[in-house]
């Protein structure tokens, strides 16, 4: 073996790796979309978390156009809500991710502009949802909205388009069951298409 030089101590990155508070599945599996909430506010810090979550997800090419909006002010939440067909719930908080366009266009063209950004914001709006379940919250996804309201009520100008909204509160305790998945979505396959992985 040649003696390879590493830039950090091996040792040192796989004890961060095995942290044993780290229970990624577990949150994975525990992730439904919520969509009753109790009007409980949330802390600020929780709230910094999630956005610091949303910012810790991948970045095409290292480009910083990411931008993340957290709204819980109740009257704008109200707003929101009035321009989105797709909020169905009572949440206290939105966590909007959006992209500044001319920094996503400078740093990677066409496709950072129109593509890669809006991966990138499904990968924040992930890392947010799974966060979000640690601090004892439930999230729902949501896109139904009108973009033109949503940029008009939060101030946002015409050079960014927002991706992703999150609504964020509190789980009410007698919510009803969260919906089962479709069937037929979930498919894989081993080494080539059409080969089931059941
Ligand atoms: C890109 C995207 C957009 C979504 N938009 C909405 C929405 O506008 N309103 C809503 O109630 N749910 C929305 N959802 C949530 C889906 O309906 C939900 O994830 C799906 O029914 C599966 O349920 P689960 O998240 O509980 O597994 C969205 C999900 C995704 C990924």
């Amino acid at each position: 073996m040649p003696d390879v030089k590493r830039p950090f101590d091996i040792t040192l990155l796989s004890m961060f790796f095995q942290h044993q508070d780290m229970n990624v599945l577990d949150a994975i599996k525990k992730r439904v979309a919520v969509r009753h909430y109790e009007s409980k506010p949330i802390p600020e810090a929780d709230l910094k978390t999630l956005a610091w979550a949303a910012h810790k997800a991948p970045t095409g090419g290292n480009t910083p156009y990411r931008r993340v909006l957290i709204v819980n002010d109740k009257e704008t939440v109200e707003m929101i809500r009035k321009v989105s067909p797709g909020f169905l719930s009572n949440a206290p908080a939105v966590v909007l991710i959006y992209t500044d366009l001319d920094v996503a266009y400078k740093g990677l063209g066409k496709l950072g502009r129109d593509t890669l950004s809006m991966i990138d914001a499904g990968a924040a709006a992930e890392n947010v949802a799974l966060a979000a379940l640690e601090l004892g919250l439930g999230t729902c996804f949501t896109k139904s909205y009108s973009e033109v309201g949503v940029k008009e009520i939060l101030g946002i100008p015409e050079n960014y388009r927002t991706e992703i909204m999150l609504q964020v509160g509190y789980p009410a305790k007698n919510a009803p069951p969260p919906l089962k998945a479709k069937p037929g979505g979930r498919i894989t396959y081993l080494n080539y298409h059409g080969n089931r992985w059941e």
